[in-house]
C-alpha cells in the first residue's frame, strides 16, 4: 500500500509540507507497512497542460496518458497507482499555487474524458484528499467564497479517481519567523504565534487522522 503526498509550496519546511509529513505519519502510525512518499512540486522543471490533445486523440498512442515530457512525466506515470494521494497546496490569491494547479491539469485532464456524465480513465480507484494552508481566518475566508471555489477541483478529483476527496483546511497561519523584520501591519505577531501554539498542534493531530483514513482498509 502506498501514500503520496504532493507538496505545492516552495517551503520544504512551510505549513503545508509540515502538515503533508503529518499525514504521512498519521498513515504510517496506522499501518507501518505503508509506503509513503512526499513530492516537493517547486523542485521539478514543468509545465501546466499544453492543449496538445494528444491524450485525446483516437487510437493515439497518448491516449489517456499526458504526452508532455519533462521533470514530472515520471511523477504523473506512478501517482495513479498509488492508494491514496494528498495534494497540499498554500493558497495564493484565493487559489491553489500556480504549481499545484500545472500539476493538476497534467495528472487528471489525460484521465478526464470528453464522454456522457464525463468518465474517467483512471486505472483504480484512489482515495485523495486536498490539504489548504492559509493567511485567512476560518470565518473570512468563508465569507470570501473559498469553499465553494476550492470545491471544484476536489469534486473533479473525486470524480475521476471514484471515491469523493477529503478535505483540511488550516487557517491564520504563520508566514514570517519575526514579523518585526517585515512591512506588515494587517497582522498581529502576538495573535498569529497565539493561535499557533494552541490551534497548529490540534491541525497536525486532524491531519495524522486524515493519514490514517486515507489508508485503511
Ligand atoms: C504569493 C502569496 C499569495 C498569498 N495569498 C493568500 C490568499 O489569497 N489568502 C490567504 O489566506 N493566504 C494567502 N497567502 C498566505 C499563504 O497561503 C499562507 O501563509 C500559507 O500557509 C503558506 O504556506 P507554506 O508555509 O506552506 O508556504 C499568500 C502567500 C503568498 C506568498
Amino acid at each position: 500500500m502506498k501514500i503520496v503526498a504532493v507538496n505545492g509550496s516552495p517551503r520544504k519546511k512551510g505549513n503545508t509540507a509540515t502538515i503533508l509529513q503529518h499525514v504521512l505519519d498519521g498513515a504510517k502510525q496506522a499501518n507501518d507497512q505503508v509506503e509513503t512518499q512526499l513530492v516537493h512540486l517547486y523542485t521539478y522543471q514543468y509545465t501546466g497542460c499544453k492543449s496538445c490533445f494528444a491524450c485525446k486523440l483516437k487510437n493515439g498512442k497518448s491516449y489517456g496518458k499526458c504526452a508532455l515530457k519533462d521533470d514530472i512525466t515520471p511523477i504523473l506515470e506512478e501517482l495513479p497507482n498509488a492508494d491514496a494521494i494528498v495534494f497540499g497546496s498554500p493558497i495564493y490569491f484565493s487559489e491553489l499555487t500556480g504549481m499545484m494547479r500545472c500539476f493538476l491539469e497534467r495528472l487528471l485532464f489525460p484521465i478526464f474524458t470528453y464522454t456522457e456524465n464525463w468518465g474517467s480513465l483512471a486505472p483504480k480507484k484512489v482515495r485523495t484528499a486536498f490539504v489548504y494552508t492559509m493567511n485567512l481566518t476560518k470565518p473570512v475566508m468563508e465569507e470570501w467564497g473559498y469553499p465553494e471555489r476550492f470545491q471544484k477541483m476536489e469534486s473533479v478529483a473525486g470524480h475521476l479517481f471514484g471515491i469523493p476527496s477529503e478535505v483540511l483546511s488550516v487557517y491564520n497561519t504563520v508566514q514570517f519567523n519575526d514579523y518585526s523584520k517585515y512591512v506588515c501591519t494587517v497582522f498581529s505577531e502576538e495573535e498569529k504565534k497565539q493561535y499557533r501554539a494552541t490551534q497548529f498542534p490540534i491541525d497536525c493531530q486532524k491531519a495524522e487522522e486524515l493519514g490514517a483514513r486515507l489508508i485503511a482498509e
